[in-house]
């Protein structure tokens, strides 16, 4: 049995703001597979080669752990005792884990009966002190912000930099793998730090010349969360794709300079796309990712159905977290529930035998 995968600080220190001496608060993050989706692009019925990044394979079970492994590593370092982050539930998960591996204190703020049900059980299992607030992540972000400023606490969103300087090695792993940038790469986007570090990560290693080009990012919002879409602050954000549910993006500009720089786009789609490609990954692929990480491959079909690709293109789709965050809209999937009495009989008329 292989165990000799060290986790991204590690494996990618030459690329990250780190000394010769840190040693990291890790995991084992990163080296997620990239898996193809060979039946989604049969149903699509174009020549693409189409690759799912399934970043929700991280220890727990979403990218965020990629920039806290680094984040958590340098707060450590600079002396910090308490971490805080604002959260729409996965960051709180990953900064209660990586807090507890390195023994300190984590506050997480999240907006109230707005985030999946897994995501604030990871919370609480890694005992940080959960504070939900009566309002929207925007609020809470500007809360933790405030605080970290003027308060020995180490704020862990991705409006930290070491956050992004950990999450730009999603691109680096789908270049080593692919042995080449692909043409495209979807992500949704949330609070928007995560294109802004894909972004950075291809940029990166092109300048290092490891690529010879780079690929169009294409962003894509849930259409009722869509501000950067809309060019303005959404007041009452709102999608089933709890996640991205935000109306303020932090990194609102990192997202545009990615897209236009790449030549890409930021799109938005709306909750019934988003949801049948949620259904289609579980159904066709065996993926189970949570509703904002289908987003990525909503916005695929959606390019696929207008023409936009060419014969041959490489897609890679980000899949940011795992499906069983969000137990409950997956439970909500139209299905039959079979009851039936015990004994065989009853099964076997069930599968018509
Ligand atoms: N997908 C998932 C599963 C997420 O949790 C997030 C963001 C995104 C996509 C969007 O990424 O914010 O970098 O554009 N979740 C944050 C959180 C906001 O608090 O967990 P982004």
């Amino acid at each position: 049995m292989k165990n000799d995968w060290p986790g991204i600080v590690q494996y990618y220190r030459e690329y990250l703001p780190i000394l010769p001496q840190t040693v990291p608060v890790t995991l084992g993050e990163g080296g997620t597979p990239l898996v193809p989706l060979d039946r989604v692009v049969e149903k699509l019925g174009i020549r693409l080669r189409l690759y799912a990044k399934v970043d929700g394979q991280n220890p727990t079970g979403s990218f965020k752990d990629r920039g806290m492994t680094l984040a958590v590593t340098k707060a450590r370092e600079r002396g910090a005792k308490a971490l805080i982050c604002a959260s729409t539930g996965n960051t709180s998960a990953s900064a209660a884990a990586y807090g507890a591996r390195a023994g300190l204190t984590v506050y997480v703020v999240i907006p109230e009966g707005k985030i999946a049900k897994g995501k604030l059980a990871q919370a609480v299992i890694h005992n940080a002190v959960v504070i939900q607030i009566q309002g929207l992540f925007d609020e809470a972000l500007q809360v933790v912000r405030d605080i970290s400023a003027t308060h020995p606490v180490a704020l862990v969103n991705s409006v930290n930099p070491d956050r992004l300087e950990g999450q730009k090695t999603v691109a680096f792993e789908i270049c080593d793998v692919l042995g080449h940038e692909p043409n495209y790469h979807f992500l949704p986007v949330g609070n928007a730090g995560n294109i802004t570090a894909s972004w950075m990560g291809y940029r990166e290693y092109k300048m290092s010349g490891k690529l010879r080009d780079l690929p169009r990012m294409v962003g894509v919002q849930a259409e009722g969360a869509a501000p950067i879409v809309r060019g303005h602050v959404v007041e009452k954000p709102e999608t089933i794709a709890s996640a991205i549910r935000i109306g303020n993006p932090a990194s609102w500009q990192g997202a545009l300079k990615a897209a236009s720089e790449s030549r890409g786009d930021i799109i938005a789609l709306s909750d019934e796309k988003i949801l049948e490609a949620y259904w289609m990954l579980a159904k066709e692929e065996g993926v189970f990712c949570e509703p904002a990480s289908a987003a990525s491959l909503a916005g695929v079909i959606e390019y696929a159905r207008n023409g936009r690709f060419l014969s041959g293109d490489v897609v890679v789709c980000t899949l940011t977290g795992h499906g069983l965050k969000d137990p409950e809209t997956a439970l909500s999937t139209p299905h039959s529930e079979i009851r039936v009495p015990p004994g065989k009989e009853a099964v076997l008329r069930v599968l018509g035998f």
